[in-house]
């Protein structure tokens, strides 16, 4: 995956974006790498073409999944790829942005953010949403590509997974774990925690 975190998120990018990366291996991998309950209510934060939200579907069949993104055209793209899901009828998308989850507090058990978080606009402010929607003892899980040196995409300290650990400890999320996962000639790094 080339760095694309200086993109302007519009149809046309997500356009490509779907077609270049939509079924990026990281998109079904941290699906795997998370662990659900069959009734957990999911949201993935920055869904894109809803290739994490479908496979996540399959885990939580007896509860919802929702997605939300800010770019209309992605929001598009992940209802007709939907359509036809054999789970479509727990999976919501919505418009929204990390800075202002458009659901009530307490609302989710757990929150995932796949190739996103590098993209938010603020992350100490879509930290503390995160923590607004989760219950007690929700679990948040972020999945990004690593580049080369061990660094993420991303601009500055942002772009070091150590960083982002303590961003995570500081916004107050506990049990913060990181681990790292090959695929082929790719690396993905996946944080697991939890609110408390
Ligand atoms: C690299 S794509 C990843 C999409 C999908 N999760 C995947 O892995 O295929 C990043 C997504 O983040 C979304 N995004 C941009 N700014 C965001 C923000 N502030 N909050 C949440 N999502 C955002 C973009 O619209 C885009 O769909």
């Amino acid at each position: 995956m080339e760095p694309h975190h200086d993109l302007i998120w519009d149809d046309e990018t997500a356009e490509w974006y779907t077609e270049e990366y939509g079924d990026h291996f990281s998109t079904k991998l941290a699906v795997e790498l998370a662990f659900f309950d069959k009734t957990d209510v999911v949201l993935d934060i920055g869904c894109g073409s809803g290739t994490s939200c479908r496979a996540l579907a399959k885990k939580v069949s007896q509860g919802q999944v929702i997605g939300i993104d800010p770019t209309s055209g992605m929001i598009k793209i992940a209802k007709e790829k939907s359509t036809n899901d054999p789970y479509s009828s727990i999976i919501k998308y919505m418009d929204g942005r990390a800075e202002s989850i458009p659901l009530d507090d307490g609302s989710v058990t757990v929150a995932m953010a796949v190739n996103s978080f590098y993209h938010w606009n603020d992350m100490g402010k879509g930290l503390a949403e995160v923590l607004r929607i989760l219950k007690n003892n929700g679990r948040f899980y972020i999945a990004d590509e690593k580049l080369e040196k061990g660094h993420t995409h991303g601009d500055g300290p942002n772009s070091d997974p150590a960083h982002i650990k303590l961003l995570l400890l500081d916004s107050g999320f506990v049990d913060v774990s990181l681990s790292n996962h090959r695929h082929g000639d790719e690396e993905m790094y996946f944080f697991s925690m939890i609110k408390k």
